[in-house]
């Protein structure tokens, strides 16, 4: 089974390719190094820099390699920055997302996995948020992933190839050998860490006033080998004639802000100050997914589920890791 991974050399990209490794696929990675690293591939695996968007490279991968399946991580994926900079998420995600999926599609590329998100729904009408609900994204990152779901459905309905968008709650974590580093870090538990560390002064949180229980945001977290684990699973749902599927990815439990810092003071023994911001636009009050449907359909059992544990690998990577992580002082 040939499998094209494209963001394979970002976050959780890096953690699935070792994944698929060890489940003996053939690994293809197409990733233009953005806001990856080459060195979170192994050296042996076939690796292309380039866009998703370059159709002549991509139908050349699809003809060289016989590709079966493609698993589409590579995009721009912070919220805040979509607010700015609207175009780099149209332009990245959306243009280039297309042109990517035409291209498969006329490769003869039939199964597709699609890392999609929670930030589709936007601000939650009731919770947990299950697949049926509307989706009304707060965010142009939000857009941008609803935009390919919509253009993956009317790939499958023209019956040129069958999908499983996964819709993300928030991947934290490790494994021993990859980490989240992204460079700036807008995510909670890094910064978090890294406060922990005193690579940051203190830790900012958006928004005191949210109608939560301690007025901050609400996440559902989910170990990004959990993640990778169900990247395979839909995998081999597809292969076994598997019909398309939306599926939220998250435990169905949601932390605080607050709780976050918390529970990372008690995992790692460290003080962690806190520094009051203005909420973000864009950023919905609390996300918790409504997970039944990945259990049902694909078999998913997360295995690392408490937040202790998400934040205490993460904690463990980066101190085997401290040579890779770039954290700016501010
Ligand atoms: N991290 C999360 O909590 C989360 C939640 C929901 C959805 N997602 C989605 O999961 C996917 C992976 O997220 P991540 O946190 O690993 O992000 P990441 O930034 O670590 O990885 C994305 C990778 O895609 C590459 N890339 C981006 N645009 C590209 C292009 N046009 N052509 C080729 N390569 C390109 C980057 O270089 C990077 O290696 C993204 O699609 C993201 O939107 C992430």
């Amino acid at each position: 089974m040939a499998v094209l991974v494209t963001g394979g050399a970002g976050y959780i990209g890096s953690v699935t390719v070792e994944a698929l490794l060890e489940s003996g696929h053939e690994i293809v990675v197409l990733d233009n190094l953005s806001r990856g690293h080459r060195d979170a591939l192994n050296p042996q695996i076939i690796f292309y820099k380039g866009d998703i968007g370059d159709r002549q490279l991509v139908r050349m991968i699809a003809r060289e390699h016989q590709l079966d399946a493609c698993i589409h991580f590579a995009a721009f994926a912070y919220v805040g920055e979509s607010v700015v900079s609207p175009q780099l998420y149209f332009e990245n995600n959306v243009e280039q997302g297309v042109a990517l999926l035409g291209t498969l599609a006329e490769s003869g590329v039939r199964c597709v996995i699609f890392s999609s998100s929670c930030a589709t729904y936007g601000e939650p009408l009731v919770l947990p948020l299950d697949e049926k609900h509307p989706q009304n994204p707060t965010n142009p990152y939000g857009w941008s992933k609803l935009m390919l779901e919509r253009v993956l459905e009317a790939y499958e309905r023209a019956g040129m190839l069958r999908f499983v968008a996964l819709r993300y709650f928030n991947a934290a974590g490790a494994t021993p050998k990859h980490g989240e580093r992204h460079t700036p870090e807008t995510h909670l538990i890094p910064n978090v860490l890294a406060a922990a560390e005193g690579l940051l002064p203190s830790v900012s949180v958006f928004g005191h006033d949210y109608p939560t229980a301690d007025g901050t945001a609400i996440r559902d977290y989910i170990h990004v080998s959990d993640l990778a684990n169900a990247h395979l699973l839909a995998l081999d749902y597809l292969i076994d004639g598997g019909s398309s599927e939306f599926i939220n990815l998250g435990n169905g439990r949601g932390y605080s802000v607050l709780e976050v810092i918390e529970t990372a003071r008690a995992v790692t023994g460290r003080p962690i100050s806190i520094r009051n911001e203005e909420a973000r636009p864009g950023d919905p009050s609390q996300l918790v997914a409504g997970a039944e449907k990945a259990r049902r359909i694909l078999g998913w059992r997360p295995s690392r589920a408490e937040l202790a544990t998400i934040i205490g690998s993460a904690w463990e990577w980066r101190e085997q890791h401290r040579h890779l992580i770039d954290q700016p002082l501010k």
